[in-house]
């Protein structure tokens, strides 16, 4: 990342740099704000091609973590924890540890979840270290992975944009094509193919798009060439920034909703899939599942209240889909307007 580059993306309250000489790991934590509680987001662990790629992936993800909080009506702002994979082998709960001491720093500042890479077990083993930390498995007493929830809105945001974009709430006829089959994208092809839509998927790992086409009848496509296929909808949910102003131009689908973070290069992108007539569903609009399910966690809310606020947000989002339809402005325009002005008239 360029001096200048990292000027124009950091507008966060803090950003954490620490190394652990135990474990060899490296991690950020960035808290873009916490202007409406205590700043939530998920630990991502993937390998990066340099520290300052994780930093810019950690200042980023947290931005559209505070947009995310914001939309869900919550009262959490936004951050994230990014982990560089050491380059030995190490005793990953040692790592954990180490994580969870950087967060224990930050005094309720941050809450850390799973994210990217991360499992519940991770979670417990942070939690041995900091209380600021959800998603943890539910024999610890946690609610465990977040995944079905995120899975979940991201389901009734692509019911909601099909039906904008062909006039009817069927899914039957539909075709979904889902990039990414791990624990959101596999749960999300479940749920479209129960729906009756002919589903395709691909995924870098061969094995898992493989068992996800056994178990939902899904057809395996390959990854490249992927986004330009004739779908009705594509659901990115693999890595973030899938959306260019080269990608858009090819592609052939009606509707873009996943669960991705970060899916747009940058705003722009929505102009230019409004302009294309193509619907697309803001990635912090459509998995909003995860956060709400986390932070009823952090909250102590009780469980039996994530289904209706699931409910609740997929009924905002189409509320949100149909405005932007009648104002004849991209979604994001709508989404953006909205989220800012709660963190505006809260602070
Ligand atoms: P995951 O790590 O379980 O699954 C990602 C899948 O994408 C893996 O199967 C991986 O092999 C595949 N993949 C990676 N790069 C790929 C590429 N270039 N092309 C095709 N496939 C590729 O992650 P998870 O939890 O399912 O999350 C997916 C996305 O949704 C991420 O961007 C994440 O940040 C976002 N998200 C996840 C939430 C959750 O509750 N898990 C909540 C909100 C957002």
């Amino acid at each position: 990342m360029s001096e200048s580059e990292f000027d124009s993306e950091f507008e966060h309250e803090s950003l954490v740099v620490e190394h652990d000489p135990a474990t060899g790991s490296t991690a950020v934590v960035a808290v873009h704000s916490t202007t409406l509680g205590p700043a939530i987001g998920g630990l991502r662990i993937q390998p990066y091609p340099s520290l300052s790629a994780a930093v810019t992936d950690a200042l980023r993800l947290s931005k559209a973590m505070t947009l995310k909080t914001a939309a869900a009506g919550l009262p959490l702002g936004g951050g994230k924890a990014v982990m560089l994979p050491p380059p030995t082998s190490s005793d990953r709960r040692a790592r954990m540890h180490a994580l969870g001491r950087m967060v224990e720093r930050l005094e309720g500042g941050f809450v850390v979840g799973e994210d990217v890479g991360t499992t519940p077990q991770d979670m417990d083993w942070i939690a041995e270290r900091t209380n600021c930390v959800t998603g943890r498995s539910p024999a610890q007493g946690g609610l465990g992975d977040p995944s079905p929830a995120t899975a979940e809105t991201v389901f009734g945001a692509v019911r909601s944009a099909y039906e904008l974009v062909s006039g009817s709430p069927d899914l039957t006829g539909c075709t979904v094509g889902v990039l990414g089959v791990g624990k959101v994208g596999a749960a999300l092809a479940a749920l479209v193919a129960e729906a009756g839509a002919q589903v395709v998927v691909a995924d870098t790992d061969a094995d898992r798009a493989h068992d996800v086409a056994a178990a939902t009848g899904a057809r395996v496509v390959p990854v490249d060439g992927f986004a330009t296929r004739p779908l009705d909808v594509f659901a990115p949910c693999a890595g973030g920034q899938v959306l260019s102003r080269t990608t858009v131009d090819g592609l052939r689908c009606r509707a873009v909703v996943g669960a991705a973070n970060n899916q747009l290069t940058d705003d722009s992108v929505a102009e230019l899939l409004h302009s294309r007539g193509i619907l697309y569903v803001p990635d912090f609009i459509a998995n909003c599942g995860g956060v709400i399910f986390n932070g009823a966690d952090h909250l102590g809310l009780d469980p039996q209240t994530i289904g209706t606020d699931l409910k609740a947000a997929v009924e905002r989002t189409t509320e949100l889909l149909r405005t932007a339809i009648a104002d004849d402005v991209p979604p994001l325009t709508v989404a953006l307007d909205s989220a800012l002005e709660r963190i505006r008239t809260s602070r």
